[in-house]
């Protein structure tokens, strides 16, 4: 295993200890400012502020103006376990395609970018639509129905599948060969779901982070894994080549933004910043530096 991996691991079990962003004290309460790139018209309700959000009545937070955790500042909360999309790298900065994404979209917005310390990733979605302590979820989120009854969703900001990874000399080298064998996903995910619905008889187990999901296979706990393609194709290339990608399954799936569902000012300026990074060329560069061609 190459350095990197073991680092995001060690740094995620700190991050384990301190999830929903301890390290600040700053973020533990919600703010009514809103941010100068907001809508305005009828904030009655924004005016009525909250000491806790997660007790906040949904209805106070129902506004049409942003909110933001920290005025100023998007406060990002992701699983730093996903590169090329986001990643610890080895100086303990979050790097990747969505962070790039989340800086152009900042600029746009006149905010700070701010990501919290990593979070466990079947953790964001509630956290998001709890409220108070981030802004947004980014960390590869395929848009789903269910998703969508708890959160909003940006525009889509990428198009992916999921890829199927085994050890070299494993002996399996199709899908078909999967069935009624062990595999490794990512608890919460699209890939963990598509396992347990279209492999017959697999004994799908599911872990916290990516890098578990590898370590299972490299110790040959299980015997293949199922997660987003780009991220397996990642993961065998730069750590575990003893492993390959075996197959690609096309589930179509299309990464998105989550916000609360009580922010929608918030989802329409990232839109309106998704577009004018599409449109200004910045965003077909950052694909380019990430995924190159
Ligand atoms: N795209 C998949 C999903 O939405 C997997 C995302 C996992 N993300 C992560 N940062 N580990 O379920």
């Amino acid at each position: 295993m190459k350095k990197w991996p073991v680092f995001a691991a060690a740094a995620m079990m700190v991050a384990a200890l301190c999830l929903f962003g301890c390290s600040s004290g700053e973020t533990t309460q919600p703010s009514d400012s809103s941010s100068s790139t907001s809508s305005s018209s009828s904030s009655s309700s924004s005016s009525s502020s909250s000491d806790n959000a997660a007790t906040a009545d949904k209805q106070d937070a129902a506004t049409d103006e942003m909110v933001l955790v920290e005025p100023g500042k998007l406060t990002i909360a992701a699983s730093q376990d996903f590169p090329p999309f986001e990643n610890l790298n080895t100086n303990g900065e979050v790097e990747g395609f969505e962070v790039d994404v989340m800086e152009a979209l900042c600029k746009e917005m006149g905010l700070e970018m701010n990501y919290l310390p990593t979070i466990k990733f079947d953790s964001i979605l509630p956290l998001i639509s709890a409220g108070g302590k981030a802004d947004v979820g980014v960390s590869g989120f395929t848009v789903t129905p269910d998703r969508a009854k708890e959160i909003d969703f940006t525009d889509v900001i990428m198009d992916v599948n999921q890829g199927v990874a085994v050890k070299k000399d494993g002996g399996i080298t199709s899908v078909d060969q999967l069935e009624g064998k062990k595999i490794a996903c990512q608890s919460g995910t699209t890939g963990y779901e598509w396992a347990m619905e279209n492999v017959p008889g697999a004994d799908v187990q599911a872990f916290d982070e990516m890098t578990g999901v590898f370590a299972a296979l490299d110790s040959g706990q299980v015997e293949a894994v199922v997660a987003d393609l780009p991220v397996v194709q990642y993961y065998v290339l730069n750590a575990y080549q003893d492993c390959e990608v075996i197959a690609e399954v096309p589930t179509g799936e299309q990464y998105a933004i989550i916000v609360s569902q009580d922010n929608p000012a918030l989802t329409k300026a990232l839109n309106e910043a998704i577009a004018a990074i599409k449109a200004n060329g910045t965003y077909d560069q950052l694909v380019q530096k990430w995924f190159g061609a």
